[in-house]
């Protein structure tokens, strides 16, 4: 069974295909799991606006086990729990790939993969098309990643049940870069990590300009917006500094402490 996401998600068979800007494909055990927060704000509002497609697979319906729709089996060689099978993966994969003339990009969400950083979020974005393996159990067989050649990733160094939180984690980050999603263009430039300056973001107050005692520093009420950058510059790079000096090594190109 496909299910597709949000009201205009349900409109895509009627759009025409070189409207769609963002296909993610999201192949998983637990479908329902996406039901709740796909269907909520940024993401809800980017496929009710045609420029997101998203649609979720289960892998279960590429069982070859007719009757009882098993995708799993015990690992050879023993050890604790299952492992999911090649073939139902195989034939999942390249039947969702042949539901849309753009070609996917594979990617496989595992603690063994690639730790998603935001470069690779930005990079991600500018794909036309993903198509999303979420493991859970012990894993695949091997020969799963041996013949589809996916993209590992990671979102950190702790092990989830399974890959579709990570697979949230994914399309959240990357759906915020799909030009037009964000009302304002320049709010994921300043993000922390992001192109910008690939440093934490700057402190933000809004009103009322004291509370309690705290202000709002003068200078942000200063109206001065060359006083207010280089005072933004300064916080930006004295937090890094403080809280992920590792972020200097990795920022090539971008302003460093010195
Ligand atoms: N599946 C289980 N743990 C994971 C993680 N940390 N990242 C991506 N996929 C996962």
């Amino acid at each position: 069974m496909l299910r597709r996401l949000g009201e205009a998600a349900c409109s895509c068979e009627a759009m025409p295909r070189f409207f769609i800007m963002y296909r993610v494909d999201v192949i998983t055990l637990f479908p329902q799991i996406f039901d709740g927060y796909l269907t909520q704000s940024l993401l809800a509002k980017a496929i009710a606006n045609g420029l997101v497609e998203l649609c979720v697979h289960n892998l279960r319906d590429w069982s070859v086990d007719l009757k009882h729709h098993k995708i799993d089996d015990r690992p050879y060689g023993g050890g604790p729990g299952m492992l999911i099978c090649v073939e139902p993966v195989i034939r999942c994969v390249e039947a969702v790939q042949a539901m849309h003339s753009t070609p996917g990009k594979v990617l496989l969400l595992t603690p063994q993969g690639e730790q998603l950083r935001q470069q690779r979020v930005e990079n991600l974005a500018q794909s036309n098309r993903l198509i999303l393996l979420c493991g859970r159990y012990e894993g695949f067989d091997q020969r799963v990643t041996d013949i589809l050649q996916p993209l590992e990733l990671s979102i950190g160094d702790y092990v989830l049940n399974g890959g579709e939180v990570a697979a949230m984690v994914l399309v959240d980050a990357t759906v915020r870069m799909i030009p037009g999603v964000l009302g304002d263009e320049q709010s994921s430039w300043d993000d922390s990590f992001s192109r910008g300056n690939r440093l934490l973001e700057f402190p933000q107050y809004t009103r009322p300009p004291e509370f309690r005692g705290y202000t709002v520093p003068d200078v942000l009420l200063s109206g001065n917006h060359q006083e207010i950058a280089k005072w933004r510059q300064q916080q930006s790079l004295a937090k890094t500094e403080l809280r992920r000096n590792d972020l200097f090594d990795k920022n090539i190109g971008f302003p460093t402490k010195e």
